[in-house]
């Protein structure tokens, strides 16, 4: 029984951590109800979602509160909605043989019980990987109220998973899994398994750390341009997370990006190598902010892996040097007004926006430079534009210099 406690990444909450400890512990000396025996503590972690189902709570992150598993509006309709649905796996399903899908931080299972239930009158073989850095976290699946069937084949995988590597030992969850269905399970950082996994072109990516702001080792360019080599030419990979930093990490990495579904309030992003299969465009308001301020300054990791600290202090030192200099200061998100007619502006919202660009040596916001900087084909699609963006901006402030 190996632990990893290497805590510069965000994982379940300490207390619910060490109670499934202490359940290894006591089966592996032989205690036959360990998991009876505390199930109902465990189920003291549980927060209920809108939807029914539970979710658990993280740990905190320096001084920033704990975060849930999932969201508070439903934990196993946001998998659906976020992640299966908009995969587009149905329709790949009925072409193909085989679907094979990379579940990232797969933490309780979710997303690969809703991909498993979606897909379950389909006649294809369906292989899952599903990386997760906290064993704790996967072995308090088997304490979850079963959602679906298909819940129930990954409890199993789990369970098998951690007799095999000496966590648990007896046998508890009574399914068998059907034949075209595999689940390989890998407890480590995702960056760990990128760097090393074979290229199986993944037919979908399920990316689903926590925030960016406290997992931002999983969205740096370089973790997604590891991804871009692992995935087919139509693959979808998918994230709740809209963050102006995510989104220009995909960009960078080479990905053509889109808006993801909404679920309640937010959004999300799709990304894939290919055009064909995005949907929706970003806005071209998002556009501005991601490519003409600082805020679009992605996470960089170079070798996948720096901790938590050194990634956003590099992000932070390059916001800072840059910031008001070669780009504008994103407060507000200012600069996705930038080219609205200032007649439709807010007098006080135009102000701001006259001394944002002014601070940036242009004469006001109808500056023929800052028409310039706007200057991109809308034929384009979101990251094309993104980068011309991003060039006509430093064409500009090139030509101002001179
Ligand atoms: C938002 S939860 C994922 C929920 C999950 N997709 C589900 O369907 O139940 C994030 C998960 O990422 C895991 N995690 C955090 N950092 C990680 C890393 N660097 N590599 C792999 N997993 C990580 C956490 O332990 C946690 O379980």
């Amino acid at each position: 029984m190996e632990f990893d406690d290497d805590n510069s990444r965000l994982e379940l909450k300490g207390e619910t951590r060490n109670l499934i400890r202490e359940i290894f512990e006591l089966e592996n000396n032989g205690h036959k109800d360990a998991r009876e025996l505390y199930a109902d503590e465990i189920a003291g972690f549980f927060v209920k979602t809108d939807d029914g189902s539970y979710t658990l709570s993280s740990d905190n992150r320096h001084d920033q509160p704990s975060e849930t598993l999932h969201s508070t509006h439903g934990a196993l309709t946001e998998a659906y909605e976020k992640f299966v649905k908009p995969s587009k796996l149905l329709e790949k399903s009925e072409q193909r043989d085989v679907i094979r899908v990379l579940d990232i931080c797969s933490g309780i299972g979710y997303n690969s019980t809703a991909l498993l239930t979606y897909l379950k009158d389909e006649d294809v073989e369906i292989e899952i990987d599903m990386i997760e850095s906290s064993v704790e976290t996967l072995a308090a699946t088997l304490f979850m109220p079963n959602l679906t069937k298909a819940h129930v084949y990954i409890k199993k995988s789990i369970e098998q998973f951690l007799i095999d590597n000496e966590y648990l030992r007896y046998n508890k969850v009574l399914s068998d899994i059907p034949s075209n269905i595999r689940i390989n399970i890998h407890v480590c950082d995702a960056r760990e398994f990128v760097k090393s996994a074979d290229n199986k072109g993944y037919d979908a990516v399920f990316l689903d750390p926590f925030s960016p702001s406290k997992s931002p080792e999983l969205y740096s360019v370089d973790f997604f341009s590891k991804i871009k080599s692992l995935i087919s030419d139509d693959a979808l990979v998918l994230t709740y997370s809209a963050a102006s930093p995510v989104r220009s990490a995909f960009v960078h990495a080479g990905y053509f990006i889109g808006e993801g579904p909404r679920f309640h309030r937010s959004g999300g992003t799709v990304a894939s190598v290919s055009l064909d299969v995005i949907d929706k465009p970003l806005s071209f308001a998002d556009e501005k902010v991601i490519a003409l301020s600082d805020v679009g300054v992605p996470f960089i990791d170079p070798d996948l892996s720096d901790d938590f600290d050194t990634i956003v202090g590099r992000r932070q030192d390059v916001r800072s040097k840059i910031r008001g200099v070669t780009v504008f200061p994103s407060s507000s998100k200012l600069p996705r007004y930038l080219g609205v007619d200032s007649d439709e502006v807010d007098p006080k919202l135009l102000d701001k926006l006259n001394s944002m660009v002014s601070s940036m040596g242009f004469e006001s916001i109808n500056d023929v430079n800052v028409r310039a900087i706007l200057d991109v084909d809308m034929s384009l699609d979101s990251s094309s534009r993104i980068i011309a963006l991003e060039r006509n901006l430093k064409d500009v402030i090139e030509s101002l210099k001179k």
